[in-house]
């Protein structure tokens, strides 16, 4: 198993280009299926989760080939309409299958995806929106079994406890593209993510107003069509970087970036007295934090256009050494906090209040061993270990590379002293006890 040693106190900088987003890529791969006809998506990040979509996705019967550097062409001339547990329960995403094979073949049989470690993630929202529209819905022997041969359009009310749902809004849209009627999504997710894939169907022949809004509305076609679609840039990997340049006192310059899908961390890192400016092209984004003193800021994770959840792990790492209080307060996944005691662990001064982190910043980190526990604890202990006094382990780092793509090569590409190493080459006091 792989690990990473991270001699920290470098700070980043020059120049990286941020790649195409994961959480757009994987919806877009699904929604290929909705049409036989060829679909190129370009700006694909190499990264194992979407190899792994790659794979379930020929296991339904596409064909998925090589377009170019970070492009692919799938092809679902055949389609079949079962998900196995075995796949499913690898990746958590792969639930927005369901969309795509009802819209098509108005039948789906996907396995419950099960746990997750950032908490409990239930799809009851997905179900109650595809029951709305008719689909009739069993679920044996850990199957979701979907007869939608009497789908139609309808009204949707799809907020739930957290706010909106990213893949069941997905789930339904895709669906909705094919099904007789309209139908109107209320309280919808407007993640850029999701814009992203309604951009990509109306390529494809959709008929879909609203999008970026609230309320969706779509009216079904008899059919699409192929499309050749550019994935937008990855928020939550700029986001990383910039927060990188920031816990460092580095300087970075970011290619490939959309400053206004970073709203909410831009403001808040303002508030925090890191300027982030575009640099030239509207693309381009520089990151000085040579001269920072951060301040402690309270942040809320909210749906979009709110603080993404996503960022919030990588925001700790930042509060942790950032003089004076600061309350990080999770609302999308209470539990998501299993960085935390590996923070401590790094010397982070941090107790837990309910889904609230206090977090009482230190002068320094001091590197240690600690374990990766899902992609963005990850990221957030790369952070931490960037900016330690002293050497760190980051193990079970498979993590990592489900989410960000070359996340070593790019890191040492800006000065940071970070190496790939096997679990065995770890020095022994380092090593968990068997
Ligand atoms: N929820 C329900 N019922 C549902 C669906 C969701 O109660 O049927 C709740 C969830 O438990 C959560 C909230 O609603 O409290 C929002 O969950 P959402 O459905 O929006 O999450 P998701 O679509 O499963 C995507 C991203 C996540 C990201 C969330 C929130 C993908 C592949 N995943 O998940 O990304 O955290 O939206 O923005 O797009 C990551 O990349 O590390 C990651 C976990």
């Amino acid at each position: 198993m792989d690990v990473v040693q991270i001699r920290g106190g470098k700070p980043l900088r020059g120049t990286v280009a941020i790649s195409g987003a994961k959480n757009a890529a994987l919806p877009i791969f699904a929604a290929a299926l909705l049409t036989d006809e060829p679909c190129v998506i370009e700006n694909v990040p190499d990264l194992s989760d979407i190899r792994f979509m790659i794979k379930i996705i020929e296991s339904l019967g596409a064909e998925v080939v090589k377009a170019g550097d970070n492009a692919w062409q799938i092809r679902a001339a055949e389609l079949d309409h079962v998900a196995t547990y075995e796949q499913v329960r690898k990746m958590r995403a792969s639930v927005c299958l369901m969309g795509p094979l009802l819209g098509r073949l108005r039948k789906a049989v996907v396995s419950l995806p099960g746990g997750c470690v950032i908490g409990p993630r239930p799809i009851d929202l997905h179900l109650k929106g595809f029951k709305k529209l008719g689909c009739a819905i069993d679920i044996k022997e850990g199957y979701v079994q979907m007869d939608g041969s009497r789908m139609k359009g309808s009204d949707v009310f799809l907020g739930g406890r957290h706010g909106s749902t990213v893949l069941g809004t997905a789930n339904l849209v895709m669906a909705a593209t094919l099904i007789p009627g309209i139908t109107r999504i209320d309280s919808a997710a407007c993640e850029p993510e999701v814009v992203d894939l309604c951009r990509m169907l109306v390529s494809m022949g959709a008929r879909i107003d609203g999008i970026g809004s609230h309320i969706l509305t779509i009216e079904g076609v008899k059919q699409l069509h192929g499309c050749t679609h550019r994935v937008i840039p990855d928020r939550i990997e700029a986001g990383t970087f910039i927060l990188g340049a920031a816990v460092t006192r580095g300087d970075l310059t970011l290619e490939g970036v959309r400053m206004e899908h970073l709203g909410a961390l831009l403001d808040k890192l303002e508030e925090c007295g890191l300027s982030v400016a575009r640099n030239g092209s509207p693309d381009s984004v520089r990151v000085d934090g040579r001269d920072l003193r951060p301040a402690p800021v309270d942040v809320i994770t909210l749906p979009h256009p709110g603080f993404p959840t996503d960022l919030q792990a990588q925001m700790c790492a930042l509060m942790a050494v950032t003089p004076g209080i600061s309350v990080i307060t999770e609302k999308i996944y209470p539990h998501r906090f299993m960085h935390v005691p590996e923070l401590q662990r790094m010397g982070a001064d941090i107790s837990m209040e309910g889904a609230s982190a206090i977090i009482k910043g230190v002068d320094k980190l001091s590197g240690a061993p600690v374990m990766a526990s899902d992609l963005r604890a990850s990221a957030a202990l790369f952070l931490a270990a960037l900016a330690a006094e002293g050497e760190s382990w980051v193990q079970r780092i498979y993590h990592i590379d489900r989410g960000y793509e070359k996340i070593d090569e790019k890191l040492r590409a800006l000065g940071a002293d970070i190496t790939r190493k096997n679990q065995e080459e770890m020095p022994a006091h380092f090593l968990p006890e068997t």
